[in-house]
């Protein structure tokens, strides 16, 4: 009996603490179309694999009559599960307490998941939706964000770090996404900033509002902050679902194979994308789908910096990251946000075993004032550095332009690319025809009777020379030039020769990336 009465009293407590806010609470988080932290952890996990941790834990606040609060779970729900039979660990702010405010004990549950995560080798799962430090609980808030912080940075480049933003996220809940790997967020729900409007119009007299300051399309577009962006916070848990199934636990194992498939070419033809007139666009990831398996390609960033395309797609089962100058955009230069947007996810694949496939098609760097004075040498170089550090098999394809800087840049040989491979359709030189010519054969040009005609003239002898991959692969920087039915051929050879591929870099504690 005495053991009935004790089980009757845990499932009271149980009760009690699972309310989390309360119901008016709850009505007001479900009215601006948001689930609760336990129903987005469940919709994000297998179907009843949920274990919850640390439901009792209470809040150490004593000021501001904090003492006579009672805060269920302190804001925050955490535990372990399994997404697509990967092991997971999970967090979600429950913005229904005290708006998911991070204290003393809300940041031990957090940092004691975070510490599980990094024990178990498994990724971790951050749901975050909180007005960020707990004003009452003053430095202790601000010690918590530091804790969590500190170990964002040692998980990375070990295990996955998902963050999703599923409410007004500010100040300090801000900056442990910053940290992770993966940031997602949700149309209308999603909103991120360090000051907030209210402030921007005290100190600075600007009048914003918090969508057009940090709403999920200004993160997804603008700033680069967040990689995914969704309609709805169940299309948001399928993207993650889509993510753990390319991705390894940790960074000693490689990605889950998959059954190969063969690409869909009744869809995308190959010999039909690059359009014969050179200076005529194409959409590149109709190129990558037509070599992947199935033509699935799981693109990430693809609102921001839409001039590279970056994601996740499988060849022979094989997870393999994909980086591609985009025709379609800025005719695919480089520049600040494409070059920071690529370098980040070579290091995320180099750090996670993952091979990396660079398709090339770009005129170069974005010339002009705008793009110097932000930095445009300090943030390319960073796409050198991500390419050159890199050691797991790296296999580029020149499509057509790779001119100058962009040649070297985009993985080539002097990067220590393993296979580079052009089409026929390649130009590999220092510029484009049109201004090498201009250039080189200046006065010969101005001092010609008809100088249009014989600037066409050295066109067509400079196009002669250069615009093609022969010259590159007589000096072995090319390793074959392919016919473009061939590409799928040759990038599976490839992957699977380069499976056991060992690099030794020189030993050092790390290196000085142009942060
Ligand atoms: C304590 C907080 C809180 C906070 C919200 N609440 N933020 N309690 N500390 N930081 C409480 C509210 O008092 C309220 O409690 C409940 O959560 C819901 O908040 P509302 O304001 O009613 O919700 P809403 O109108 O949706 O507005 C959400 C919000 C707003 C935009 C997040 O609450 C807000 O601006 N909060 C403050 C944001 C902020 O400046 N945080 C500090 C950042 S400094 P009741 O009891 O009424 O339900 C920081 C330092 C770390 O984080 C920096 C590290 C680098």
């Amino acid at each position: 009996m005495a053991e009935k009465s004790k089980s009757l009293d845990l499932r009271a407590r149980m009760r009690n603490a699972l309310q989390g806010g309360g119901e008016k609470a709850i009505e007001k988080q479900k009215a601006t179309g948001k689930l609760t932290a336990r129903e987005r952890i469940i919709a994000v996990l297998d179907p009843k694999t949920f274990h919850e941790y640390d439901l009792f834990v209470q809040h150490a606040g004593k000021d501001f009559d904090m003492g006579k609060k009672y805060l269920p779970g302190d804001g925050v729900v955490t535990g372990t599960g399994t997404i697509l039979g990967h092991p997971v660990c999970i967090y979600a702010q429950d913005f229904t307490v005290a708006g998911g405010s991070l204290g003393y004990m809300h940041a031990k549950k957090i940092t004691k998941i975070m510490d599980h995560a990094m024990k178990l080798k498994v990724p971790l799962i951050g749901i975050n939706d909180s007005g960020g430090a707990r004003i009452q609980e003053g430095v202790n808030s601000l010690a918590g964000y530091g804790e969590i912080f500190y170990r964002n940075t040692q998980a990375s480049g070990v295990i996955p770090q998902i963050s999703v933003i599923l409410g007004p996220c500010a100040g300090g809940a801000v900056y442990s996404p910053a940290l992770t790997d993966f940031v997602f967020v949700v149309d209308k729900i999603s909103k991120m900033f360090i000051t907030g409007p209210e402030v921007i119009k005290t100190v600075l007299g600007e009048e914003i509002s918090m969508e057009a300051l940090g709403g999920a399309r200004t993160h997804a577009e603008i700033t680069g902050n967040a990689h995914f962006y969704a309609e709805s916070e169940m299309e948001c848990f399928g993207q993650i679902k889509q993510l753990v199934s390319f991705i390894p636990w940790n960074n000693f194992k490689k990605a889950d194979p998959f059954p190969p498939k063969k690409p869909n070419t009744r869809k995308f033809k190959i010999d039909d994308i690059i359009p014969n007139d050179p200076k005529e666009p194409y959409d590149v990831r109709d190129l990558i789908k037509a070599v992947v398996d199935d033509s699935d390609f799981f693109e990430i960033q693809e609102l921001f910096a839409a001039n590279i395309v970056i994601g996740f797609a499988r060849l022979e089962g094989q997870t393999v990251g994909f980086v591609a100058n985009q025709p379609l955009v800025l005719a695919g230069v480089l520049d600040v946000d494409s070059s920071d947007k690529a370098a980040r996810f070579i290091r995320y694949c180099d750090a996670f075993n993952i091979p990396l496939v660079t398709f090339v098609d770009l005129p170069g760097y974005l010339p002009g004032v705008e793009q110097e004075h932000a930095g445009v040498i300090r943030h390319g170089a960073k796409l050198l550095y991500a390419y050159s550090e890199a050691t797991v098999p790296k296999i580029t394809l020149i499509v057509r332009k790779a001119y100058g800087g962009g040649y070297i840049a985009m993985c080539s040989h002097h990067l220590r690319a393993d296979f580079v491979f052009a089409w026929p359709s390649a130009e590999i030189a220092v510029m484009g025809p049109e201004g090498a010519a201009n250039i080189i054969f200046r006065k010969e040009i101005q001092e010609a009777k008809d100088p249009n005609a014989l600037r066409e003239a050295k066109i067509a002898e400079y196009k002669e020379k250069f615009a093609n991959p022969y010259v590159a692969a007589a000096y072995g920087y090319i390793d074959a030039v392919i016919e473009p039915a061939e590409t799928r051929h040759f990038l599976t050879h490839a992957l699977s020769i380069s499976s056991n591929k060992s690099v030794e870099s020189p030993k050092k504690k790390h290196g000085i990336p142009p942060f």
